[in-house]
């Protein structure tokens, strides 16, 4: 994935808040991360994590999926940003945008997302609320490899929190992002050592198939 002796280099896209983003610029700056955030990228100008991005030094750019006629057009120029930046791994941190094949394929074992819940459950949008319908006990968040399958790709790490009796939709995620930002920086860390990585469909780690994902509390 990288070439010996050198930083693995990341570009994060976003489109929010960026808390995650901010959880690898601390990890990096702490030395708990030695790899290069060499991109952020965001769909939205007024994505907080940008400034976060500018403060910590890190090349920015924005591109509003607005200015493209349809989605084709925008992953094309999309993509064609990124290899600009030659980045060894794509890190989806709140990009609220459906990637098209075209662009999955092209980065296929290199492009990695943080989804809100423990999947197999509650893939697609507003997890927090579902669970709490659902009256389940636990939830969590998962690090997985884009695939083709929106929020189906191979699991690498699921961050687990428990519900409790008094949770609304905000609390829970606020615990649900706590527990994210140990497990998105941990994932990363895990390939910038060439722990983890993606073969055929399924997560190796240290040479083997992972068959669950890593688990934290
Ligand atoms: C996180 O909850 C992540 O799981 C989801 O989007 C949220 C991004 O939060 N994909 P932030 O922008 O990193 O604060």
């Amino acid at each position: 994935m990288k070439s010996r002796g050198r930083r693995l280099r990341a570009a994060v896209l976003i489109s929010g808040s960026g808390t995650n983003l901010q959880a690898f610029i601390d990890n990096v700056a702490a030395g708990r991360l030695d790899i290069e955030l060499a991109l952020v990228l965001s769909n939205r100008g007024d994505a907080c994590g940008l400034e976060r991005a500018k403060r910590a030094g890190i090349e920015t750019d924005c591109l509003p999926h607005s200015g493209f006629p349809d989605r084709a057009a925008f992953d094309a120029a999309l993509l064609e940003r990124l290899d600009a930046r030659r980045p060894d791994v794509v890190l989806l941190a709140g990009f609220m945008r459906i990637l098209s094949a075209p662009f999955v394929a092209h980065y296929a074992g290199r492009l990695l997302n943080i989804h809100p819940s423990l999947l197999p459950l509650y893939p697609g949008l507003d997890t927090h609320r579902r669970v709490l319908d659902s009256g389940d006990r636990w939830h969590g968040s998962t690090v997985h490899f884009v695939t083709e399958d929106l929020d189906g790709g191979p699991r690498i790490i699921q961050g687990r929190v428990p519900v409790l009796p008094d949770d609304d939709p905000g609390s829970l995620a606020r615990r649900v992002l706590a527990i994210e930002h140990r497990i998105y920086p941990e994932t990363v860390r895990l390939i910038a050592e060439g722990r983890v990585r993606y073969a055929d469909g399924t997560v190796l780690l240290d040479g083997r198939p992972l068959s669950e994902p890593l688990q934290f509390t």
